[in-house]
């Protein structure tokens, strides 16, 4: 049985993630997703709002959990039994950072592999920053994210 993780910040969750989320799950046993409790970002959402949004787009997917996290990922990686970390790769200007986050994960716990998975072409352009660009400047995003999601974010920008 092989738990995988795919962790990230999710502010918000976008048609992007929810894309990666749906094929880790065929590939995996099980997946974790895991949502960065990060104090040194700004975020839009509370760490609660955006597990319960995640859980809520990820229903219909029986072996996808939503877990907040805190910490070294590898440190939550072995907490939770993953031996695999799912990363979505939308460009080439991704790779740089994703490998050094790969290979400095790989130092800290020889255990956990990071596999990386193509964004699908449709999504790759989407990420939550633009999202909330857009949103900000009052632009058309609906196209970026689950309804639900949307809804949330258009009410932020009220
Ligand atoms: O969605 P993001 O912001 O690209 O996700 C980044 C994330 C959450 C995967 C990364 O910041 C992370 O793993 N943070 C936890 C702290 C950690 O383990 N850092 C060492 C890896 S470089």
């Amino acid at each position: 049985m092989i738990t995988a993780i795919y962790p990230g910040s999710f502010d918000p969750i976008t048609y992007g993630h929810l894309d990666i989320i749906k094929r880790a799950a065929r590939v995996f046993d099980k997946l974790v997703v895991g949502v960065l409790h990060n104090q040194s970002k700004k975020p839009l959402f509370t760490v609660e709002e955006k597990v319960s949004m995640i859980r809520e787009v990820t229903a219909d997917l029986p072996n996808v959990e939503v877990i907040p996290f805190d910490g070294l990922l590898v440190d939550f990686s072995d907490q939770i039994g993953a031996t695999v970390i799912v990363r979505g790769i939308r460009a080439v200007s991704d790779f740089e950072s994703e490998l050094m986050m790969a290979q400095t994960n790989k130092q800290l716990n020889d255990k956990v592999e990071t596999m990386f998975f193509a964004t699908s072409a449709e999504y790759s352009f989407i990420s939550s920053s633009t999202v909330k660009e857009v949103a900000s400047f009052g632009g058309d995003f609906s196209r970026f994210l689950p309804e639900p999601i949307y809804q949330k974010v258009c009410d932020k920008y009220k």
